[in-house]
């Protein structure tokens, strides 16, 4: 499939790797692309349609899809993080409610309502926005890190579905990447342009998983060592 002339729906599209799926789907030629963004009117893209869209909300979701029930590729980006003081915090269990209503039921809820639409004749596609917390362990985002799980696993089952109907369905992993989520880290941070083209790349390829950066690269190496990255990071080179 080609992302020209496709029909895109990016979720979270107001900033960060969320405007940067929209430009990107403008630039490769998408027939229109759709920005899902809580405040509509505080945005402005020429060539981008904006659409009211709260991932937490079902009504506003329902009512986003039937507004773009042209769509044939959407994009799973919306998503929030949280610091957690440590996996025990005493606000951890209401912190991970928070998280997983956008992170992993804005998803479900999301997928759920456009997929239906999406053509089966090769054109559909699917890109969630994971994280390589899928499978790094860092404990002071235990309910970030539980609510990417949770989503990749969702990835996983949904492609598994979608096959028949030839939807492909790309899980992008990637750690730290240079949008406002991260601006209190001073890491080294990947791009969101070069992120977002893998993930372009990916699905128009036909794959169905995305390793943007050294550092999930290299977790995904190590998933069937005897000690793997999650169990111990030590044995990480990056
Ligand atoms: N940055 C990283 O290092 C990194 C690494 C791996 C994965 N990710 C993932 O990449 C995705 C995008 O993150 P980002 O780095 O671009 O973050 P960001 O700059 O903080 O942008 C988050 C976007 O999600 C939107 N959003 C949040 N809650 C929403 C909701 N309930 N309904 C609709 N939209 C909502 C925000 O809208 P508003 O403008 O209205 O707040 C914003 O457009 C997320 O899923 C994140 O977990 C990020």
């Amino acid at each position: 499939m080609k992302i020209k002339d496709s029909i895109v729906f990016v979720t979270g599209a107001s900033r960060g790797l969320g405007l940067a799926f929209a430009r990107e789907a403008l630039a490769r030629g998408a027939a229109k692309v759709y920005a899902g963004v809580r405040n509509p009117e505080r945005f402005s893209e020429p060539g981008i349609v904006p659409v009211k869209l709260d991932v937490t909300d079902p009504a506003s979701v329902t009512a986003a899809a039937k507004i773009a029930s042209d769509v044939t590729v959407l994009v799973n980006n919306a998503g929030i993080a949280e610091v957690s003081e440590s996996p025990f915090a005493q606000d951890v269990e209401d912190q991970a409610r928070r998280i997983f209503e956008t992170n992993f039921y804005g998803v479900v809820r999301t997928t759920r309502a456009f997929e239906a639409s999406l053509p089966s004749n090769g054109n559909g596609g699917i890109i969630n926005v994971l994280s390589d917390v899928t499978w790094r362990p860092v404990p002071f985002l235990a309910p970030y890190s539980a609510s990417k799980a949770a989503a990749w696993s969702y990835t996983n089952n949904a492609r598994l579905q979608l096959r028949e109907r030839k939807i492909g369905v790309v899980g992008v992993h990637v750690g730290f990447v240079d949008t406002d989520l991260t601006k209190g880290f001073d890491v080294p941070k990947a791009d969101p342009v070069d992120v977002v083209r893998q993930a372009y790349d990916a699905l128009e390829a036909g794959e169905s998983e995305v390793l943007a950066d050294d550092g999930s690269r290299d977790l995904k190496q190590s998933l069937s060592a005897a000690v793997p990255g999650y169990i111990d990071p030590s044995v990480l080179q990056a």
